[in-house]
Order: C-alpha cells, then sequence, then structure tokens
C-alpha cells in the first residue's frame, strides 16, 4: 500500500545543478544504499550522464553491471578476499584501498585488473591510511602489476556540514600535505562539501544526497540550494474514525483528543520505515494540506487529526509523508534524524516505482 514514487526527471536535474556546482570537476554519483531508498538501477539508468557510480558493497556493483550500467563503478570500501577481488576485477570495479591488508590482497591480481584510489585519514578516524604512511602504501600499490596506471588519492571529510567545523580545514591542509606533487586524480567532496566548501573540489566530486534532492545542512532543504526531492512517498486512508474529547489514541493511549475528533488511519508504519520516533509536531499532507500525527506511529499504520478537513475525510484518499510539498528533511527534523536515515530506511514493503 505504501509506495515511493521517484520523479527521474528530478534525479537529472538535481544532476544538472550538482555538475553547475562541480566547477568542471568529474561526478562520482554515490548510489550506496539502494540509491539511498530510490532504487540503484533505475537512479543509475536516470543518471546515465553521471562520469561514474560510487557503491559500497560489491553485490551493489555486481547489480549495476547486471543491468548493463557501463560507466566506471567504485567500490567505497574495496574488497575483503579473493573471491570479492575477483568479481571486481571480471565486472571492472574500481577499489578504494584503505588498510594494508587489501593492499596485500591485490598481490596475486591479474596484471593491470585495478584503477586504485589510496584512502587517506585524514582526520576522520574511520577508513584510511595514516598521512604519514602514504608514501609507503602508494610504493607498495605501484609494485603490483594488478594496479593500472597512477595511484589515485581519496579522502572523506567529517563536518563539511558545518561551515563552521574545524576540522575540515585541517583535513584539507592534511590531505595537501599528503599527496602534493604526486600524481594520480583526487577526490574529496560529498555533498556538504559541494555546498560550503568550494577548495575541495578536486578532480572529481562524490555527491550522494544531493542528487536525491535533499540537504545535507541542519536548517536547509533541498530547494535552498535549486533541488528537487526525487522521492514522494505515499500512502492510503484505511479506516476513518470519529472520537469523542478525552478518547486516547494508538498505543500507551499517548495522545487525548481535546475536542470532537475525525482520525485518518493511514497504511503506513515503522515497518514500512517511516520513523516511530517522530514528534508531536510532525505532520502528513492529505489533500495538500499539512495534518497533524495523533498518536504514537504503530508497525503498519498511522493516525491523523483530519478533523479540519472539509468535506470530511474518506477512505482510500492519498496520504504523502514526504515529498516536493513535504520535505523529508522535516519529517526528519520532527524525528531527531537526518534525510538520510529516512530515505535509506524505506523498507522493502514499500513499492518503489519510477516515472
Ligand atoms: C566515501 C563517501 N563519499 C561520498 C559519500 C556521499 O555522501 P553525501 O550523500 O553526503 O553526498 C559517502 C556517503 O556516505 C561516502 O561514504
Amino acid at each position: 500500500m505504501a509506495s515511493a514514487t521517484i520523479d527521474t526527471s528530478a534525479l537529472r536535474h538535481n544532476l544538472r545543478q550538482v555538475r553547475a556546482r562541480a566547477q568542471g570537476s568529474r561526478v562520482m554519483a554515490v548510489v550506496k544504499a539502494n540509491a539511498y531508498g530510490h532504487g540503484l538501477v533505475p537512479v543509475a539508468r536516470a543518471l546515465a550522464r553521471a562520469d561514474a557510480f560510487a557503491v559500497a558493497r560489491v553485490e551493489e556493483g555486481l547489480a549495476l553491471r547486471r543491468a548493463g550500467i557501463e560507466q566506471p563503478i567504485v567500490l567505497l570500501e574495496g574488497v575483503f578476499d579473493a573471491e570479492q577481488r575477483e568479481a571486481a576485477a571480471a565486472f571492472r570495479f574500481d577499489l578504494v584501498v584503505h588498510t594494508a591488508e587489501q593492499i596485500e590482497l591485490l598481490r596475486a591480481a591479474a596484471p593491470a585488473s585495478f584503477k586504485v584510489w589510496l584512502k587517506i585519514d585524514t582526520g576522520m578516524n574511520r577508513l584510511g591510511f595514516d598521512p604519514a604512511d602514504v608514501v609507503a602504501a602508494r610504493a607498495a600499490l605501484a609494485a603490483l602489476a594488478g594496479v593500472r596506471g597512477p595511484v589515485h588519492s581519496f579522502t572523506h571529510l567529517a563536518g563539511a556540514d558545518e561551515p563552521a567545523h574545524g576540522a575540515t580545514a585541517a583535513q584539507l591542509a592534511c590531505f595537501d600535505a599528503a599527496t602534493r606533487g604526486l600524481p594520480g586524480e583526487r577526490s574529496l567532496a560529498n555533498s556538504a562539501a559541494l555546498l560550503n566548501v568550494p577548495t575541495a573540489l578536486a578532480d572529481w566530486v562524490r555527491p550522494g544526497l544531493l542528487l536525491y534532492g535533499a540537504s545535507p545542512l541542519r536548517g536547509a532543504v533541498g530547494a535552498d540550494h535549486g533541488l528537487r526531492p526525487a522521492m514522494t512517498l505515499r500512502s492510503q486512508v484505511i479506516a476513518v474514525k470519529r472520537i469523542a474529547p478525552g478518547a486516547r489514541v494508538g498505543y500507551g493511549g499517548a495522545w487525548v483528543a481535546s475536542r470532537p475528533t475525525t482520525l485518518a488511519i493511514a497504511a503506513i508504519g515503522y515497518g514500512d520505515g517511516y520513523p516511530r520516533s517522530v514528534s508531536g509536531d510532525a505532520a502528513v499532507l492529505l489533500r495538500g494540506r499539512r495534518l497533524p500525527l495523533a498518536g504514537r506511529v504503530s508497525m503498519d499504520m498511522l493516525a491523523i487529526d483530519a478533523t479540519d478537513l472539509d468535506p470530511a475525510v474518506r477512505v482510500g484518499e492519498s496520504v504523502v509523508l514526504w515529498g516536493p510539498e513535504l520535505p523529508v528533511e522535516t519529517v526528519a527534523a520532527a524525528a531527531g534524524a537526518i534525510p538520510y536515515e529516512l530515505l535509506c530506511g524505506i523498507s522493502q514493503r514499500v513499492a518503489v516505482e519510477g516515472r
């Protein structure tokens, strides 16, 4: 019943907006986690003008190749065993290499199998080589027959979404010092850096969220950056109820009617990926009008206070949970979450359809 409609023209629009901001840098479209819930293969097809795609898992790359996607595909975390290495070689994936173990694994790769991005940990302390080890790691990689062309340089910024975050300048300086004068391409910028850190654009930018039309910046929405939300999440009213003042609604009876109330029960809940943690000020759209939720979100349903709708709400009416008229960023804020979580959190039960 719940469905997510993906506006493929919005995806293409957002890619054009990203290109305009990228100032000539090539665009590696990040489509991991089922393209942030939007559908991996349909999104890659819609973004056919991207210069490359980036995924987190080998299986995601395989799904793209099997669907006939021909652009370079970068495995953001690389490969972890011989089977993955062989699959990556057979399907022409580019690799991020971030550990000494991964360099060892590449010793057995067939000649010229891989374009390699060496990931440098410039301060996020998640993945990557210590800057002091970059020269040795590059030399080790350059000596391997399995590595094709120069070794390329890659890092990830921890705080680009906060313009005043001191870490960004330190990370940029660290990356610059670790890679100065070295051959190969460079890539640092995620969506937030595309918006906030023009000095990080380098050879390749790696946007995810912006392509889907949402903003990584707190308090902002995609439209503020000229973007169009690609996903509309919808469901239907499956029951209408009239309750008296004082009646309690939902688990724990946490919501109490303060007036004669008309409830619309919509068939969507946390089992579909709508966040249970939304606070009282969360809203949905019914007939284009923002209406508040009543009580806790259940697994399969939620209740809407539809008292003010005239004519009265009816079974079968469509409810929008987020979309261009109700930004996912707003829903995420009401849930104490970030838009990434909500988009990626769409469950298997939700039919994702392009248009
Ligand atoms: C290494 C790397 N680059 C780029 C991105 C894209 O991030 P965003 O969606 O914020 O643009 C991600 C996503 O988490 C990532 O892990």
